[in-house]
């Protein structure tokens, strides 16, 4: 009789300690990945059913756009949020209004360094933590379909660029009021903290540490990049933290939004 087969690769691999045990920690290893699954769940529910509502997005009075609808660029958005110019007739309500960035974001987020270690500790057990045997008995890493597609994040990372600029653009326009001049509420401070911090973020991944000081031989001929390096370099040890930041920042900023749009409370005003 043949002796089963056993794996070559992961923690039941020839070599490894036999330990029957999944893990020999006692400590609490679980709570990290636990919190992390609850944070990641909290996101992406309220973010789906925020991106599908098309309700209380846009408050016309000072021009405040939520972030979940830019750019708004079809006949389906409501007068005013077509910042960019109206390029698609009406949309079926199952396709999102900002179907244009909310792609790129998701493959931006999916595809980070930060959110990969997170899922997969959390959601795909893949370890679950150090010392803790992962459920599967093989491990191919991201050799293979359809892991092997996080190659692809240097490029998401242009397209965030680009997304920042957007939202940058949609903050500078909630300073003018509808009546014409400039206005400055608490949505205006939201909505610019919001910007700044997901810049932090963007700017702070791993792929533009590469850009902007990869490849290079010699720092010493290169000051400009060595000096940008530096600065994003210093800004990727908080990736984590901006990470995290930047999904309560988009919520908050969506919710207030939310509230002053649908009449619930109304906007504090510091320069009508
Ligand atoms: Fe996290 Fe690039 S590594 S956004």
């Amino acid at each position: 009789m043949n002796a089963p087969a056993r794996s070559t690769t992961g923690v039941r691999a020839p070599g490894r300690a036999e330990i029957a045990a999944r893990t020999l920690r006692t400590d609490l290893w679980w709570r990290p990945p636990l919190l992390t699954t609850l944070g990641l769940t909290v996101f992406v529910v309220y973010a789906t059913i925020r991106s599908f509502v098309r309700t209380a997005y846009w408050v016309d009075e000072y021009h405040y756009l939520t972030p979940f609808y830019s750019p708004c660029v079809s006949a389906s958005c409501v007068p005013g949020s077509t910042h960019f110019g109206v390029w698609f007739g009406e949309l079926p309500m199952w396709v999102p209004l900002a179907f244009l960035s909310l792609p790129f974001l998701l493959g931006f987020r999916l595809t980070c360094y930060y959110y990969r270690k997170a899922y997969y500790r959390s959601i795909w057990q893949s370890p679950t933590a150090c010392a803790v045997a992962e459920p599967r008995a093989h491990y191919t890493g991201e050799t293979r379909l359809p892991l092997i597609l996080q190659n692809s994040h240097r490029y998401f990372f242009y397209v965030a660029l680009v997304v920042s600029a957007i939202n940058t653009y949609d903050a500078v326009l909630a300073f003018h009021r509808s009546t014409g001049g400039f206005g400055f509420g608490l949505g205006n401070v939201i909505i610019t903290v919001n910007v700044i911090l997901l810049w932090a973020y963007t700017v702070s991944c791993h792929s533009c540490r590469h850009v902007t000081g990869g490849r290079l031989k010699h720092f010493s001929a290169h000051p400009v990049r060595y000096r940008l390096w530096t600065w994003v370099s210093r800004l990727n040890t908080r990736h984590m933290q901006l990470a995290w930041t930047t999904l309560g920042t988009l919520m908050l900023t969506d919710f207030y939004i939310m509230l002053v749009a649908s009449g619930t409370i109304s906007d504090l005003r510091f320069v009508n």
